[in-house]
Parts: structure tokens; sequence; C-alpha cells
């Protein structure tokens, strides 16, 4: 996948990219979207832990470990590769002493003799290697343990700025920028995602018959960026911070110039994507 917010068209996907955001952690605590209540209600409905542990991969910050663990009772344990990310993940996770952070790549990470109820991803999954995300996730999961993984795509609400904004990534040779889909595009029955089979990453796990039971989950809230909010968002996305920083500098300040020509802020929908299953 090269979009940090769709999960469609997973590979390739240039995965030193994955690697860049404790460069910027502060501004990726400040400026990314949290996920929804609803959303963590629905993982726990569907997983169904009693008092079985969870995992998190690619934790990051903390952005879903927060809402997961107030919902929790049982053990979070999170595993992050990147020290600067895992250390505002431990300051932000404080109140939560069922917490444990551990800082690893997932494919190096050992869960040792636990196996958890639920393994969840947050905007991470694309970044674990291909060949090896649905054996990791298997072995840290318990039979019937659960698999939730969600991202964060939006869509654009006006279709001038839209336009405006496809150009200045033509420009600059950006692709699946957050303001490559018009919102209209994603449909507008709440809760449906269409066509879940035919996209990643249901198309890897659907032929895997060591999972069962997938699911998809669309959730839908409107958002309204100010230029300067939203450029700090773009600014935390990997396909910005890979650029030199003068490319960076030209890319941001000419999309500002469009926000600003047209009302200094960008009306979006948000969309909280989540795809389910369950180990066999
Ligand atoms: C886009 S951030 C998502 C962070 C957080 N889950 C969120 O929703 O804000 C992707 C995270 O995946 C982590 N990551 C990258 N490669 C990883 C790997 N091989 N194993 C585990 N995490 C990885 C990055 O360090 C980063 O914190």
């Amino acid at each position: 996948m090269n979009s940090p917010g769709s999960p469609d068209s997973p590979d390739p996907i240039d995965r030193t990219r994955g690697q860049v955001f404790g460069g910027v952690a502060e501004m990726y605590d400040a400026a990314r979207p949290g996920y929804p209540d609803t959303l963590v209600s629905a993982v726990l409905d569907y997983a169904a832990l009693g008092d079985r542990p969870a995992l998190e991969v690619g934790a990051g910050t903390g952005k879903a470990t927060v809402p997961f663990a107030t919902a929790l009772r049982t053990p979070l344990v999170c595993v992050e590769p990147d020290a600067r990310m895992a250390e505002v993940l431990r300051r932000n996770t404080a109140p939560h002493p069922h917490v444990r952070v551990e800082v690893s790549p997932f494919e190096d990470w050992q869960p040792g003799d636990i196996r958890f109820g639920l393994v969840l991803a947050a905007t991470s999954w694309h970044w674990i290697d291909p060949n090896r995300r649905w054996d990791l996730a298997h072995r840290a999961l318990a039979p019937g343990g659960a698999l939730a993984l969600f991202w964060n795509p939006m869509g654009v609400r006006d279709p001038g700025l839209h336009a405006a904004l496809a150009e200045v990534d033509r420009r600059h040779g950006l692709t699946h920028t957050p303001h490559a889909v018009l919102a209209s595009s994603y449909g507008d029955t709440p809760g449906h995602w269409p066509d879940m089979l035919g996209h990643w990453p249901a198309l890897d796990c659907a032929q895997d018959d060591r999972f069962t039971d997938l699911r998809s989950l669309r959730f839908r809230e409107e958002g309204y960026y100010g230029t300067d909010d939203y450029l700090a968002y773009l600014a935390s996305l990997s396909m910005y911070v890979s650029l030199s920083a003068d490319h960076r500098t030209r890319a941001l300040t000419d999309t500002a110039t469009v926000l600003d020509s047209h009302g200094a802020h960008i009306h979006v929908d948000r969309l909280h994507d989540l795809f389910l299953t369950r180990r066999h």
C-alpha cells in the first residue's frame, strides 16, 4: 500500500518508509487523528477477549493504544520498533499500568509462551513484511483469537479543491496523498464497505485457511482542517517525511497556497476502515 490511509494495493511498498516516523514523533502525535470508540467497541465485541491479553503491532505514539487501553481490563502488549515513538507511547500510556511497551520490529519480536486473544494493528499492517505478517499473527494468536486491522482514509468534499490539490501532487510527483480521493467515491452508506472481499487485506487472508470469519466495517465522520493543521498532518506522513527538506517545503507551500485560495480549510469525510478475522 502506498497510502497510509487506504487498505488498497498493499504491495509493492517501500518498507524503509515505515521507519521514518521516529524523526517526527512529537509532530506525529500532535497531528495524526485517533480512532473512534465505536471502532474500539466493535473490535472488542468481536474478540470477546475474556481474560486473555491483547497485542498491538506498530503502536506508534499510542493513537489506538490509549482508547483500547481505556476499554481493556486485560494486559495490552505494544510492539513498536522506533525508540522515539515508543518514548511518546510510554508517556501517553502512563495512566494505564496494564500496557507494556516492547521496542522491536514485529518480525523480530517473540511472544514466548503467551498467546493473545486479540492482535491489532492501526495503520501499520502494511509496514510488516508481507511474506511473514500472516504467519506472525497466527503464531501470536490463541485459537479463536481475533486479528483487527484498521486504517484512516479520507475523502475531499469539494471537487474543485480536490482537482487543484491533484495538480499540486502531480507537479511534485506525489501519489496516494490523503487528498487524492474524492469523498463521493466512497459512496454514502454509513458502516458499509462494499466489495470488502475484493480488497486487501481480505484478499491475502481469504485464501489462508488458518483464518476464518472475515468481516469489515467502515466508520465515517466529518472533518475540517485549517491550512496549518492540514499541513502538519501531511508533514507526519511517510511520503512527505521521505522527501528532501527542500522538496517537502515546496510541496507543502504549494498545497498551502491552494488551500488558502479555497477558504483556508479542507472539508473531508474521515473514514475508519476496520478489517476483522479470526484464527481457527
Ligand atoms: C503510521 S504509524 C501508525 C502508528 C499508530 N498505530 C497509529 O495508528 O497512529 C506506523 C507505525 O508502524 C511502525 N512500524 C514500522 N515497521 C514496523 C515493523 N516492522 N514492526 C512493527 N511496527 C512497525 C512504525 O514505527 C510506526 O510507529
